[in-house]
C-alpha cells in the first residue's frame, strides 16, 4: 500500500443526478482504501450535507454492488452551493454565503480533501471553498456534457442512448400515422444532448441552442419530406434551442435554486407552428427526467471508473484544486478555477454538426440542398 499525506476524505455528488455517480463513488473509495489505505467519508446530497453536517463513514461493503447503480447512494442536490445559499427569509429567498459551516464540518470529521462530483455549478462552487482553503478534486459528470475542459462527461453516453432510444422509439409511431413528432431532450444552453441523440438515430431535424432556427425552414424540411414520399419527418429539439430573433422557452422559475431558471417547452411551441405551417399533424414529446435515469452504459461505467481512479490519484499526490479531465481520448487535468462558471457549448462548424448536415439533416438555419 502507497502511503499518501492524506488519510481521510470526503466524497459528495452535486448538481444533478446522472447514470455513472455510483460507479465513481465505488472507484473513489476503492482506490483510496485499497491503494492508499484512506478512510472514505460519504456526504449526503450534495454540498447540502456539508453544510448541515451529515457525513457518514462509508465501508467496502457501501460501495460494493453499485456499479452499474443509476442514481447515487448519496443523494444530490442542485441548489445548495455553500457561497449563494438560498435561505427563506419572511417569504422572501435570500442568498447566503455559509461556507464557513462548510469549514467548520470538515474541520469536525477531519475530512483533509475533498473529492467532488458535479457538473459547472458544483464545480463553481468547488473554486470558492478552494480559495477558503480546502484541498479538491473534481470529476465531470453531467448528462449535458457542457463543462468546459473536458470532451467528455459521464452520464451523457447514458442519456444519448436514451434519447437515441426514444427517437427510434418515435420513428416508427411518426411513420405509421404520417406525422411530425419533435421530441425535446434536454441539455440545458448546450446542443450536444440533441445533437448526439438525433445524429444517432437520424432525425431530419436537429434543433439546438447554438443555432437559432427560423420556422418557416423546419417546415419547408418537413413538407419537401411529404412531396418526396416521406411523409412523416422526426425532430430532435434541445429544450435551449429558439427562434432566431425569440427566447428560448422557460418551464419555471425555481428561486430556491442559485441557477433558478429551468426550461422546457419548445417541442410543443415547434410541433404547433409547424402544424399551422404545413398543416401535417405534429406532436410534441418531452422526455424529461428519464434522461437522468436508469443503468449507466458500459462506456460511461468506464470512463467513470477511470476518471474516479485518477482523481484519487491527484489526491495522494498532493495535486489538489484540479478536475480530472479526457483531452484529445487521454486521461489529464485541469485547474478547476480555469473552468469554474463557464460551459462548453456545441460550435456550429463542430465535426458532428457538418457530419449531420452531409447526409441531410436539417439545422432549421438554412435550407439543406436536397
Ligand atoms: O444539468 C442537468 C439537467 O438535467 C439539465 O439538462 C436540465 O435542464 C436540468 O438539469 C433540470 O434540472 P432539474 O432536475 O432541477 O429539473
Amino acid at each position: 500500500m502507497t502511503k499518501s499525506k492524506i488519510r481521510r476524505i470526503g466524497v459528495l455528488t452535486g448538481g444533478g443526478d446522472c447514470p455513472g455517480l455510483n460507479a465513481v463513488i465505488r472507484a473513489v473509495a476503492k482506490t483510496g482504501m485499497f491503494r492508499y489505505g484512506l478512510e472514505i467519508f460519504g456526504i449526503e446530497d450534495g454540498y447540502l450535507g456539508l453544510i448541515e453536517d451529515r457525513i457518514r463513514p462509508l465501508s467496502v461493503s457501501d460501495v460494493s454492488g453499485i456499479l452499474t447503480v443509476g442514481g447515487t447512494i448519496l443523494g444530490a442536490s442542485n441548489k445548495a452551493n455553500p457561497s449563494q445559499f438560498k435561505v427563506l427569509e419572511n417569504g422572501k429567498w435570500v442568498e447566503k454565503d455559509v461556507t464557513d459551516r462548510v469549514l467548520e464540518n470538515c474541520r469536525k470529521h477531519k475530512l483533509d480533501a475533498l473529492v467532488i462530483i458535479g457538473g459547472d455549478g458544483t464545480m463553481a462552487g468547488a473554486a470558492k471553498l478552494i480559495d477558503r482553503g480546502l484541498k479538491i478534486v473534481g470529476v465531470p459528470k453531467t448528462i449535458d456534457n457542457d463543462l468546459p475542459g473536458t470532451e467528455m462527461t459521464f452520464g451523457h453516453d447514458t442519456a444519448v442512448a436514451t434519447g437515441s432510444d426514444a427517437l427510434d422509439k418515435v420513428h416508427t409511431t411518426a411513420s405509421s400515422h404520417h406525422r411530425v413528432m419533435v421530441v425535446e431532450l434536454m441539455g440545458r444552453y448546450a446542443g450536444w444532448l440533441a445533437l448526439r441523440s438525433g445524429l444517432a438515430s437520424g432525425a431530419d431535424v436537429i434543433l439546438i441552442p447554438e443555432i437559432p432556427f427560423k420556422l418557416d425552414v423546419v417546415a419547408d424540411a418537413c413538407d419537401r419530406r411529404s412531396k418526396h414520399g416521406k411523409r412523416f419527418t422526426l425532430i430532435a429539439v434541445g429544450e435551449g434551442a429558439f427562434p432566431a430573433g425569440g427566447e428560448m422557452v422557460v418551464n419555471h422559475v425555481d428561486e430556491s435554486s442559485p441557477e433558478p431558471i429551468r426550461l422546457g417547452g419548445i417541442a410543443k411551441h415547434v410541433a404547433d407552428e409547424v402544424e399551422k405551417l404545413t398543416g401535417l399533424e405534429s406532436r410534441a414529446i418531452v422526455l424529461g427526467h428519464v434522461q437522468r435515469g436508469g443503468t449507466p452504459t458500459a462506456f460511461d461505467r468506464i470512463l467513470a471508473t477511470v476518471l474516479a481512479h485518477h482523481a484519487t490519484e491527484l489526491l495522494a499526490d498532493g495535486r489538489f484544486g484540479e478536475m480530472v479531465v479526457v483531452k484529445n481520448g487521454k486521461i489529464d487535468a485541469v485547474e478547476i478555477s480555469s473552468i469554474a462558471g463557464k460551459i462548453r457549448t456545441v460550435q456550429p462548424g463542430d465535426s458532428l454538426v457538418l457530419s449531420a448536415r452531409a447526409v441531410g439533416t436539417c439545422f432549421g438555419d438554412v435550407i439543406e440542398p436536397w
